[in-house]
């Protein structure tokens, strides 16, 4: 059929055969593409933009169609040495005492830096809050637009003004200009709220970059975890232990080289310690099974790596699990943060910390129902990011909204 049609169009144009007409048109379009690629090859997208992308959402879905990926495109979107054309600051803003543990710090720090960097303000920073923060990251100030002052007379000029929050995002630190009496502004307490910093997400994960005190413990895991899972041994490229990047340990866990099988990480945190007691809540192994099986249905291969403040309460509970690895007793909170940011989605049972180690995994999140609690007077639309999702309210878990 197909050779008499064939045959009969030849017949009606003898000169002009289909295997012509496919070189020709073969020809042109190759032309055009060159054409097109040669004029605009430097505004072309290019298959890292959603890979470096930090928080966009479904960015785990990518590996799987684009399994080759050059590991070194996987790091931080901020450029440090940005060139400013700010003018002089005007404003001040200072913190310098912090209550609770690191995530607590990170907020207050990520808050001020913010609003440091919306109003081009001066940001002081105690140098105690500093150290600690550099205790795991780089907190490389020097590479950001933010000027740091570290002389501690600023903060004994007259005029500071310090108010008080937990995790309120107070609109009148947002508007322009700032009005006289916040011009010199005293974050004190928590300062909980992801829009005070949200716009500056990019210079964050710059900022929060783990030390290599806080990397170099999670090597070994990477290597266990790439022989439990693929059986192969650890590649450090250019790298040693020494000098290896949370980015590219990261990439050797979530972009397989190809004909390895694709794994989806969920970094997992489980809070109890000083919450069963100061909070009264606990999770619910309900919980962590239902976000766990929500993951396994979304996504393939999925394998969790748990980090908790109480290793047994999770090895007896969920380690009964083939797809479920413990982050080593040794570690310190540090070292436990870097791990789960070594994943690409995370579950999150409640406090800073959790909702840290969810924010610099990047992904998606799962949070549980009963944090915050109703004393700590959150709003939940300032306390989350709209991409955290929560399981169905069960009758009485919803007391904490507002
Ligand atoms: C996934 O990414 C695509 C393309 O970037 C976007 O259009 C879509 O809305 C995203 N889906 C979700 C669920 O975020
Ligand atoms: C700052 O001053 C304005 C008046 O200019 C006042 O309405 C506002 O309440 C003051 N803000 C604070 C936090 O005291
Ligand atoms: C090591 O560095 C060289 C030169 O910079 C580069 O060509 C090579 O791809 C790198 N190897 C790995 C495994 O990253
Ligand atoms: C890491 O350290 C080793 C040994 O000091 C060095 O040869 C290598 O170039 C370093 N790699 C990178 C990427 O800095
Ligand atoms: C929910 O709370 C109400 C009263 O606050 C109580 O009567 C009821 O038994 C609770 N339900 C569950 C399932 O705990």
């Amino acid at each position: 059929m197909q050779n008499y049609l064939l045959s009969k169009y030849n017949s009606i144009q003898p000169r002009f055969t289909i295997t012509k007409f496919i070189t020709v048109f073969t020809f042109i379009l190759t032309s055009l593409f060159l054409i097109y690629y040669i004029l605009f090859k430097d505004n072309l997208p290019t298959l890292s933009i959603p890979v470096i992308s930090r928080d966009s959402s479904n960015r785990s879905i990518l590996p799987s169609f684009f399994p080759v990926i050059n590991r070194e495109l996987i790091q931080t979107d901020y450029q440090p040495n940005v060139i400013s054309k700010a003018q002089k600051p005007s404003c001040l803003i200072v913190i310098r005492t912090a209550d609770g543990a690191m995530g607590n710090r990170m907020f207050l720090f990520a808050s001020a830096y913010g609003l440091a960097r919306l109003h081009q303000c001066e940001l002081y920073v105690a140098p105690w809050i500093l150290t600690d923060l550099r205790s795991i990251f780089l907190v490389n100030l020097n590479q950001t637009p933010v000027h740091l002052i570290t002389r501690d007379s600023v903060v004994k000029e007259p005029g500071l003004f310090g108010r008080y929050s937990s995790c309120t995002l107070f609109d009148d630190l947002l508007r322009v200009p700032l009005k006289e009496n916040l011009t010199r502004y005293e974050m004190i307490g928590f300062y909980q709220a992801y829009g005070y910093f949200l716009k500056y997400r990019h210079e964050i994960s710059y900022l929060f970059q783990f030390n290599q005190g806080a990397i170099r413990p999670n090597v070994p895991l990477v290597e266990q975890l790439l022989k439990a899972v693929w059986n192969i041994p650890m590649n450090l490229g250019n790298y040693t232990k020494d000098n290896v990047t949370h980015q590219y340990l990261k990439s050797l866990l979530t972009h397989p080289s190809v004909p390895l099988m694709p794994v989806t990480w969920i970094g997992m945190h489980v809070r109890r310690g000083d919450f069963l007691t100061f909070f009264k809540i606990d999770t619910s192994v309900d919980y962590l099974t239902f976000a766990m099986n929500y993951y396994r249905r979304k996504y393939i291969n999925c394998r969790f790596l748990i980090a908790s403040d109480d290793k047994n309460y999770v090895r007896t509970n969920l380690g009964h699990n083939s797809d479920v690895f413990i982050t080593p007793k040794s570690f310190f909170s540090g070292d436990d943060l870097a791990a789960l940011a070594l994943c690409e989605h995370t579950i999150v049972t409640g406090g800073t910390y959790g909702w840290w180690a969810a924010w610099l995994a990047g992904g998606n999140v799962i949070h549980d129902l009963n944090y915050p609690v109703p004393s700590q007077n959150c709003i939940r639309e300032h306390y989350f990011p709209p991409w955290f999702v929560f399981p169905h309210a069960k009758s009485n878990s919803t007391k904490s909204r507002r």
